[in-house]
This record gives structure tokens, sequence and C-alpha cells, in this order.
């Protein structure tokens, strides 16, 4: 009886935990209350967050050391977010064996968001597209008989193993459980597809395998322009409707900009479709990827550079967004046959912060001057956009500007930009704006305003200066401070403009520093109204009421710097408004990262690439000593509390090796083509069919690399027969775009196709000197360059085959032949559990494992310059050297491989590098553009021994050298980052059991 009771008892309390489960697991977040959202922004504990972040890949950064350096610079441009994909290839190279363990992890990087004070947005797929083969799909999904991305179980199935395995990881790390992680994107641009699309049984479905993986933040969607599929949804049910943008396109060196690509309707666009949900681009263009063949990232990063970023990001701006993701924050590398077929190993895209994670790019400076600006101004999050209709003209009366106006209770803000966006001349104007002293026509002072070509500006009125009110400024605003009872505003401007600010009360301006005749005051509207032409002379004015204000041009503005990297101390929310808009501003120089005081003194960490005159604004009054980089720092400290010093760049002591000197082994590496080579252990091609859903088969056998689970890098393939004396060969193959191939008839070099960027498959026919009555073996080496992304849903793009498509052979039906195949050693069950699914191909120094340090190279034979000696004839050859580096510390120092431009086009070659076995590279000689190949600290030992291994495939008849391989340093920062970098792991050789 009292079992019974104890029973009953436990199921009623059951009842209560599962419906309590039910509503944990409902979607839309509503089970959580950490994170909410209004129309304005998301709120973290009830505090608006203007979420403003770029997107960063820790896998293509297999150095969990430097996650937190790069998330530092994020936060140093004056963002607290990072956008990140997963990419489910590498984690579950095999089906149903998941495992992200080492370079793959994700709770170091989590830790180091959450050291940085920067919240995430998850977003693992399953699909990503993010240009890595299959979109981030792994290989076997090409073997579904089914089309991808859609309700289908076999499909959903598939997915279950990895969306359920990395939602419990990324839950764990949600803000709910103390962790970054505050918005989810399920799913990628769900945007094209075939019918029913758009599917909400397919997408509810791929979010509710995320509830029930634990994810109760807040969902948001990436649209991929904002068609508005599931928009009228909306949360807490459905994902808060975001989309993305790439006005400029891609691969375009063109100085001209395109017409008609400023999106303007957008605004209002947001508020037919989803006017309850804060304006979210979940990507906004911040560069570009580049072609193989294309125009390499310097330009893409000059294209989508500064002027773009004022014009385009402040249209987004003008229509309010708060959630506005930068793709990509930060460059990076398709290491290891990651990338997609279009792309090269470099992935820097451009981007602000670049693959080598520099900062000195203008992209990454004039984003921080935006960001800095709009993270200032809470009153942006909540201002109103109004109609930009009648933008052109309005306010100015000069119908060639157009001006965007946001409202806020008392700050309004306004958005000024030509007309035609793509004007390259100067436009002069006058502006009437709206204040609380009434209508004011600026300038008031004389003169005329000006907007230089391809320039965007805000304008702002009522501005609240901590307590002081700027009537309003034509001058840009970089930040401002409070300081006790001091306030700092920085203001900047382009060179040679005219700007005029009026300061409420601002009473009897003094001018602290800079040129007097560049500067005029009046008194008009009970503000101190103050005009002065931009230059490179910086003025200082005090005005009476404490104010500080600093007149910077554009360019100096860029080394000014404030950052805040405390948690609020009661919330532990990142962004603590209090005690950022407290925070001091220092001007310097490279970088820098965080400022800290105790009793009274200043702890600065900073990054230098000269000697820097340094000044920290707003310290404490009475400061003892100023600690730079945790060295003691002479300093003067004047009567306004600015500390100033001095701080020096020692150029590091260090040399990289001569890698002509470090001798050399050198190994054949295609065995394949010997006479006696022995086949046996190969994969045979016996499959009679496939389930390949983009392409049926051409031939008795399937021949699809992927049917055999061979997913990344070379492919080969042999086939034997008897000769009736001259027979011609037919051939197609297929390896994406610049892919090439060679052929062998035994050891008789027969041809190669040697690559086009156009070209994704080949179709050649070939006399083969083959002699009646003789046996021969067919060898085909095919470079395969990844897997095409699978944009559409319920295509199956990803699954266009790799390999040999179709054949013939004179005088043979086709099923006469037999093939083998290999790629890497193992396929799916691939062997280098520390380097992922994808860093090996089907070369046979691969196959053994050669790539790895501890190869036994002693027995290979000596080369006196490796590469650089090169073949004389066609075929594979395999390098290796060892060599130690020993780089200083206290400096970062990025080195890269590099490879001669050779100027001789006629030989082509294609190499792959392996930096102590990680695959860091694939250079292609004859398509380029890539011949620097950066590879991270902690893949390179910087105080021991590195291994480093160059395959090179000749696939002329006169064979081919590189020229010239050097490692290169640079550029030299003398860093504040913690150094030694955590070494990543670095497994070695072991002789692998069956390998062939
Ligand atoms: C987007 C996509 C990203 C990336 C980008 C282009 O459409 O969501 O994953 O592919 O385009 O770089």
């Amino acid at each position: 009886m009292i079992l019974r009771i104890i029973l009953a008892a436990l199921s009623v309390a059951c009842i209560f935990v599962q419906q309590v489960a039910a509503s944990n697991t409902s979607l839309g977040g509503g089970s959580q209350d950490i994170v909410t959202w209004d129309k304005h922004s998301i709120m973290v504990r009830g505090q608006r967050v203007m979420f403003f972040s770029g997107e960063f890949h820790p896998f293509r950064l297999p150095a969990p050391g430097l996650w937190l350096d790069v998330l530092q610079k994020v936060k140093a441009m004056g963002f607290n977010g990072v956008s990140f994909y997963v990419n489910w290839a590498l984690l579950e190279g095999k089906e149903g064996d998941f495992s992200a363990e080492g370079v793959f992890a994700l709770e170091p990087f989590f830790e180091a968001a959450k050291t940085a004070g920067i919240y995430l947005l998850a977003r693992p797929g399953p699909y990503i597209n993010a240009e890595v083969s299959g979109g981030g799909f792994p290989g076997w999904l090409a073997r579904l008989p089914t089309g991808l991305r859609t309700r289908n179980s076999t499909y959903m199935d598939a997915t279950e193993k990895y969306v359920s395995s990395i939602g419990t990881i990324i839950a764990k790390a949600q803000i709910t459980n103390g962790g970054p992680v505050i918005l989810v994107q399920p799913e990628n641009e769900y945007s094209s597809g075939d019918p029913p699309f758009p599917d909400p049984v397919y997408f509810r479905a791929v979010e509710q395998q995320y509830r029930d993986a634990g994810i109760v933040v807040p969902f948001i969607s990436n649209d991929n322009s904002p068609h508005g599929f599931f928009y009228d949804q909306g949360p807490p049910e459905w994902p808060i409707y975001g989309h993305d943008s790439y006005p400029m396109g891609f691969n375009d060196d063109i100085s001209e900009w395109p017409v008609d690509a400023l999106p303007t309707n957008y605004g209002d666009l947001h508020e037919e479709m989803a006017p309850n949900t804060p304006y979210s681009v979940i990507e906004c263009q911040g560069g570009s990827w580049d072609p193989w063949g294309g125009y390499g990232y310097n330009k893409t990063a000059a294209r989508q550079g500064p002027e773009y970023q004022r014009v385009f990001f402040k249209n987004f701006y003008s229509f309010g967004v708060t959630i506005f993701n930068v793709y990509m924050g930060v460059g990076g590398t398709n290491w290891g046959n990651m990338g997609y077929p279009e792309g090269y190993t470099s992935y820097d895209y451009g981007a602000p912060i670049t693959e080598m994670r520099t900062v000195e790019r203008e992209n990454f400076s004039e984003l921080k001057l935006q960001a800095m600006f709009l993270q200032s101004s809470p009153a942006y999050a909540t201002a109103i956009p109004q109609n930009n209709t009648h933008a052109n003209g309005s306010y100015t009366g000069n119908m060639k500007i157009a001006t965007t106006a946001l409202f806020g209770n008392e700050t309004n803000f306004f958005v000024l930009r030509h007309a035609d966006y793509t004007e390259t001349s100067t436009e002069k104007y006058h502006i009437t704006l709206p204040t609380s002293k009434g209508n004011i026509t600026i300038p008031q002072l004389g003169g005329s305003l000006s907007l230089v070509g391809r320039d965007s500006k805000f304008h702002v009125t009522d501005y609240d200066v901590g307590g002081i009110n700027l009537l309003y400024s034509t001058a840009e605003i970089f930040t401002w401070r409070k300081f006790g009872n001091r306030r700092v505003l920085v203001v900047y401007g382009g060179p040679g403009e005219t700007n005029e600010l009026g300061i409420q009360g601002g009473g009897t301006p003094h001018i602290l520093e800079g040129d007097q005749h560049s500067i005029k005051f009046d008194q008009k509207q009970g503000s101190t109204i103050l005009q002065y032409t931009v230059s490179d002379q910086r003025i200082i004015v005090e005005l009476s009421n404490g104010l500080y204000v600093y007149l910077l041009d554009r360019f100096s503005a860029y080394n000014y710097w404030s950052t805040d990297l405390s948690s609020d101390p009661v919330s532990e929310n990142y962004t603590n408004t209090t005690t950022f808009l407290s925070t001091p501003i220092i001007k310097a120089g490279y970088l820098i990262r965080d400022m800290k005081a105790t009793d009274n003194t200043l702890h600065l960490m900073g990054d230098f690439n000269s000697t820097t005159e340094i000044e920290i604004i707003g310290a404490e009054s009475d400061i003892k000593s100023l600690i730079v980089n945790n060295a003691p720092t002479e300093f003067q400290q004047d009567s306004h509390g600015v500390v100033k010093a001095t701080v020096v760049f020692k150029g590091p002591d260090f040399s990289l090796p001569d890698l002509s000197k470090t001798g050399w082994k050198v190994l054949d590496a295609l065995p394949e083509i010997q006479k006696d080579y022995d086949d046996s252990r190969w994969t045979k091609a016996s499959l009679s069919n496939s389930n390949n859903t983009e392409r049926n088969l051409s031939t008795p056998m399937s021949l699809y690399a992927s049917d055999y689970g061979f997913h990344s890098g070379y492919l080969i393939y042999r086939t034997s027969f008897t000769s009736n004396g001259g027979e011609s060969l037919h051939l197609e193959t297929q390896g994406g775009s610049a892919y090439g191939h060679s052929i062998w008839l035994n050891e008789i070099f027969v041809g190669s196709f040697s690559g086009d960027i156009t070209a994704y498959s080949w179709n050649q026919t070939f006399n083969l000197p083959a002699e009646n009555g003789e046996t021969y073996t067919i060898t085909i080496l095919i470079d395969q360059m990844g897997y095409e992304e699978n944009g559409s849903a319920g295509s199956s793009d990803m699954k266009t085959p790799r390999g040999i498509l179709n054949y013939s052979l004179s005088g043979f039906n086709q099923s006469d032949l037999s093939w083998k195949i290999t790629g890497n050693l193992g396929g799916e069950s691939f062997r280098d559990r520390t380097r992922g699914p994808l860093n090996e191909g089907g070369l046979f120094a691969e196959r053994q494992g050669y790539h790895l340090p501890g190869a036994p190279i002693s027995s290979w034979k000596d080369s006196k310059l490796g590469p650089m000696e090169g073949l004389s004839g066609p075929g594979v050859a395999f390098y290796a050297t060892t060599f130690k580096l020993d780089i200083p510390t206290g400096y970062d120092i990025p080195i890269s491989l590099s490879f001669a431009n050779s100027t001789d086009t006629t030989s082509s070659i294609r190499c792959q590098v392996y930096v102590n076995g990680y695959q860091f590279g694939k250079w292609i000689h004859n398509i380029g553009p890539q011949d620097i190949f950066p590879v991270p600290e902690g893949i390179w030992d910087y105080h021991g021994e590195n291994y480093l291994a160059v395959s090179l495939w000749a696939l002329e008849k006169g064979g081919g050298k590189v020229e010239n391989l050097n490692l290169v340093a640079g550029p030299v920062i003398q860093s504040s980052y913690p150094r030694p970098i955590e070494m990543s792991p670095i497994s070695q050789w072991h002789k692998r059991d069956g390998a062939y």
C-alpha cells in the first residue's frame, strides 16, 4: 500500500517535471529570462545590449592559445560580440563518431570569450555554407539517398548525432549556465529550396533538435536577404528575424561601386516584416572570399574598406540595427583541406582583423570609430528610425544629400550620405536640425559643411555627454567619458572639413592645445558654439562646465582606444555601461587591450609596432606609478590629470632559418606507377550503383570517391588491362575549380590537365603508347578541391561527385576494366584523430603519415634544396626538413611560408605544405593567387624543433620546382599577450598498421 502511495506520488511528481520540462523546451527561449528582447534590442539581465559582433571561426585558427588574443582585439575594436560557426565535417568525419577534442574543442573558446567579455552568437548549422567543403556537411552525407536540408527523416536522422552533441556542448556555455552564449542560429540562410519551401515543419524540427539538446537562449535566423521567411511567426516560438547582406558582391576588382546596391528600403521592410523584434543583420559584408586565381585579399580589403564601411554600415545604423555582425570580423585559414573548391587556403577575407591577427588595416580602425560611437550612445538603441522615403534633400534642402533620422526621447541622430551613394565629389551643404532650442541651421558661424565623396556621417542633436547637453555636433563622436566632474568628448572629422558643435552651458572656452586660427567661438541658444577646421593638428578645448573637447581628424582618431574588459560586478554582464563610460581614453598606436587602475597605479596592456607616445586621459588625479606591459614606465601627469609617457619599441633580435640551408630529405611519392607496385590493400571500386542524388552513374561501377569514404585531398585510381596495341583512353574526371589530374601508363607519363578556375571537370582523350600483348596499369592522380556547398535546401549540390565520372578504352567494354581507388588512409576511419578527418589526402606519403613529425626520414635520399631542387620530369616528390625556431617572447611575430611567385608559368606544379603535421597550404603555381601561407604560433613551435614537409606534384613533361621557398616574418609587434603560446597538440608519427 505504502509502495503504491509512493508510486502514485512519484507519478504526480513526474507529470509535474514533464510539464516543467515541456515549458523549458518550448521554442524561442521562453524558459529563461536572462536574454530578452523588445522591438529595439536584446537585453541581458534587463540591460540593453547593442550586439556589435564580428564573425570568427575558431576552426580556422587551430591554435586555441591564440583565441583570447583574437577576442581581445575584437573587444578593443569596440565590439562586444562574436558570431561563430561550427564545422560539422570536422567533428563527425565518420557517421556516429562525434569528437570535439584538442583543436576542435569549443570549451577553451568559451572560456576565452568570457575572459574577453565577448557575448557569443552560436551558429552550429548543421549546414553553415561558410566557404567550407560541403558547406560543413561531412562527406558521408553524399551517400544519403535524399536531398539535403529537408524534413525527410533520412536527412534529419543523419544530423541527429551532431546536433545533439554540439547542442549539448553549446548549451553548457549558455549565459544561463554562466557562459558567454546568448543567441543561437539554427540552420543557415534557409532562403531558397525545392518545394515545399519554406518548410516550417523542417525549420521547426531543426529548432526542436537544439531545444532537446538544452538550448534555451533565443534563436535568431539569417535569411540571405530580407525575404521574410517565418518573420510573421516571430519569437517566442520562432526565431528573432534576421537577414544577411553582401551589397558589394564578390570577386570584383573594380574601383567603381555597383549601382543600386545600397539597400535603402531595409528599414521599411523590417517595419513591415518583423516590427516587434530588434532589427538584425546577421552577416553584413565585411570583406569577401576570394577564388582561385582571384585578386587577393588586399584588394578585397580595399574594396570593402573604410569608404564602403562608412556608407553601407551607417545606412544600416540609420535603420536602427542593434544586432549587427560583420562577416568576417577575423580572417582565418582553410587548413587541412577544409575549404570549398572555389576558395584557396587563405580565408583572410579582407577582414578588419587579418588572418595573421594583425589590426593594421584601416577597416579595423574605421570600424572601431563606428562601434565606439554606438556603444557610447545608449540613446541609439531605442531611437526610432524615421521613414526615409523622402531622404533626398530632407534637412538640407540639397537634393544631392540624403538624410535619414532616428528620433530618441531626447537625442536625435541624423545619418547623411550622398543621394547617389557612389558619388565621388564633395558636396557643400547647410543643415537645419530640430533641437531642444528649436530648429537650428548649421553652421551658425559662417561657411558651410561638406560631405566628401563616398562618405556618410552622423550628426547628433541633444546628445547626453554624462549630464552635459551637446546641443548638436556635425563632427562625428568617437566616444565620451565622465571622470568625476570632468567630461571628455572626443570627436573627429575628415581632413579639411568644417565642423560645428553647440555645447549647452559651455561657458567660456579655453584652448588648451591647437591652432587658435582654425577655431571660432560664439554663444547662441545658451550654448557655446564652436566651429573648427579639421586638420591633423589636434585641438583641445576646455569649457567652463568641466568638458574637455578633443577635436581630431579621422586618422588621428584611429590612435585612440578605450576598452573595458571588466564585467559588471553585480550582474556579471560584459557590457558594463557605467564603467565603460568612465574608463580612461588612451591615445596610443597599434593596439590597447586593457587598462586597470589599482591603488594609484595604472596597468596598461597594449601592443606596439613602434616607439609610441601615449596619453591616458581620465586617469585618477594622483597617479603614483604606470606599468606598461608589466614594466614600470616613466610618466608625467599634467594639471588636467592626463598621464603622458613614451613606450619604447625595441626590435627583437631573431633570425629565421634559411630553407635552402636546412637540408632536406626526399622521397618518391608516387610509387604507384612502379611495375611491381602492390595495390592489394586498396579499395576495390565494386559498387554497381550509387545513392548519389546529384548525378547518375555513367560507368558500370561507381567511381565516385565519396561512395568509398574518401573526401579530402588527392585521389588515386588504378586499373589494368592487356593491350591489343595502341589503345586510346577517354577520361572524364571531376575535382572542382582549379583541380588537375595526371595519368600514367605503367611508368610512362601520358598527360595532365593542369587546371583552370572555370573547369570543375575535364574530358581528355589520350593515345596510349601500349604494345600488343603487354599488360599495363593506368594510374590517375586527381586533385580533389573539396565539396561544393549546398546553398539551396533540398538540393544535392554537395554530392557533386569527385573522381572519375566516365571513361572508355578503345577495344574494351567499360565493364572489362575494374578499378581500385584510394584517398586518405582509412577514409572515414581516418587515422589522425588530432588533426581531424580532412587533414590528409591520398598521397603515398600522407597514407604512411610521413607528413607527421617523427617520420622516418633518415632513410630517405638527401636533397640539398628540397622543393627548390624539384623534379626534372612529371611526378610527385615529398620533401621534409626540420629546423629549430627561437623567437623571442614578448613579441607577436607571425611566420609564413612564402613560395616565390615564379614568372615561369609554363611549368605547372602543385604543392601542399605541412607544418608539424598540419596541412597549412595548397599552392598551385599556375593558378594562384596565394604565394604566402601564414601558419600560427602554436602550430609552429617558436621555441623548439619544427617539422616541415612539402609535397610537389609536377604536372608537365619538364617537371618543375619551387623557385624559392622561404620563411617570412612580420609584421613584428611588441605584444602584451602572454607568451609562450600554448602549443596545439602535435601528435607524432607512428608506423601505421595496414598502411599501403
Ligand atoms: C553567406 C553565408 C556565409 C558565407 C557568406 C559568404 O551567404 O551565410 O556562410 O558563405 O555568404 O562569405
